[in-house]
């Protein structure tokens, strides 16, 4: 089917060009550069991740890809939008730095856009299309591959700046989940790319929010051999404010630092009950059990079974039994 789908890769590749151009060359573009360099972001990073900037004005992309693409096509891409009751059409990126989110083979399926200022919304996405379902992509995962030889680790991050800045800084393999949770198809797809991900969200409460429902998702998919760490940032900090503040070497100081996927686990749990009584003990291995089943690789699932036989001081045999017993209902 993909077949089908060549006029709006078509659509989406002429606007990456005319968007790239419009930040080169043309006059308004130079706000969108200075922005750039108010972020510390280099010409180089801006060609290797295509960024452009989409003009003000209601029609300007139109009127560029009007000559190779059918408004239809445009629409069906998400590049722009009708206005309700007309059968007129207006460009859906207006006065933002464009980037352009490429899958796995380089085609370009989606854009999203950043206002220069203080504006809403931040971030402008484009819609879920036949090309583009965000459930299942990662901003950054071709470029992270296109840079490394072997990949044997990702980073996964909120943003798209936070991507970008860390590769510009020497870090080429964050990639970002755009705003939505890292679901099981992140997870599958990450884990088909390298053997250990190491997950590094905002330091905040969306952020640590994101990290749990990062774990519970990627849990299915822990084979024997996959690993998983968790960093996390303080207060108000994230992956591109701290590279920037801290450099390369103590960035990957922090990677190595991170805490074991068992180790956050059994953290968050014991915050939530007092395992100093028997009444809180009981209630960790409740919260516990049905995370441990979770887990396919046997291995793994062994050393959760032993970290809880220790905090709740019954034996991993019990705790295995328990585990297997069917819920009474
Ligand atoms: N996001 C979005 N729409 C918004 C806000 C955020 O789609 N209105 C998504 C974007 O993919 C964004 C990510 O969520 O990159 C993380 O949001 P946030 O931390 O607020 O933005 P930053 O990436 O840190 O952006 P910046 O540094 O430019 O402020
Ligand atoms: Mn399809
Ligand atoms: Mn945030
Ligand atoms: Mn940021
Ligand atoms: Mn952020």
């Amino acid at each position: 089917h993909d077949q089908g789908h060549q006029p709006l890769y078509n659509a989406l590749e002429l606007s990456k060009r005319f968007y790239q151009a419009q930040l080169s060359r043309h006059d308004e573009g130079k706000r969108g550069i200075e922005y750039l360099k108010q972020r510390g972001l280099s010409g180089e990073i801006a060609r290797d991740f295509a960024l452009g900037y989409s003009l003000e004005g209601w029609d300007n992309l139109i009127k560029a890809i009007k000559p190779h693409s059918s408004i239809q096509q445009m629409e069906q891409a998400g590049l722009v939008i009708n206005k309700e009751g007309t059968d007129r059409f207006y460009d859906r990126f207006r006065g933002r730095i464009m980037f352009p989110i490429r899958n796995h083979r380089g085609r370009v399926i989606a854009f999203g856009g950043r206002i220069l200022g203080d504006g809403k919304p931040k971030y402008l996405n484009s819609p879920e299309t036949p090309v583009f379902q965000k459930g299942n992509e990662l901003y950054g995962l071709y470029e992270a591959k296109k840079a490394n030889r072997s990949l044997e680790e990702l980073l996964i991050v909120e943003g798209y700046m936070d991507v970008v800045a860390l590769f510009q800084l020497g870090i080429p393999r964050a990639v970002a989940t755009l705003g939505t949770a890292c679901t099981r198809d992140h997870a599958k797809k990450l884990f088909r790319a390298v053997n250990r991900l190491v997950f590094c969200f905002d330091g905040d409460d969306a952020g640590r929010n994101a990290a749990w429902r990062a774990l519970e998702n990627i849990l299915p998919e822990l084979h024997d051999g996959r690993q998983a760490h968790f960093m996390f940032l303080d207060q108000g900090e994230d992956p591109d404010t701290l590279v920037r503040k801290i450099g390369k070497e103590a960035f990957e100081q922090e990677i190595k630092q991170s805490r074991s996927l068992v180790d956050y686990l059994f953290e968050a749990l014991s915050q939530q009950t007092d395992i100093n009584s028997m009444d809180g003990r009981a209630r960790l291995s409740e919260l516990a059990k049905p995370l441990i089943a979770k887990v396919p690789g046997q291995v793994l699932k062994q050393l959760m079974l032993e970290k809880l036989s220790q905090m709740v001081g019954i034996t991993t045999e019990k705790l295995e039994r328990a585990i297997q017993q069917k819920p009474a209902d």
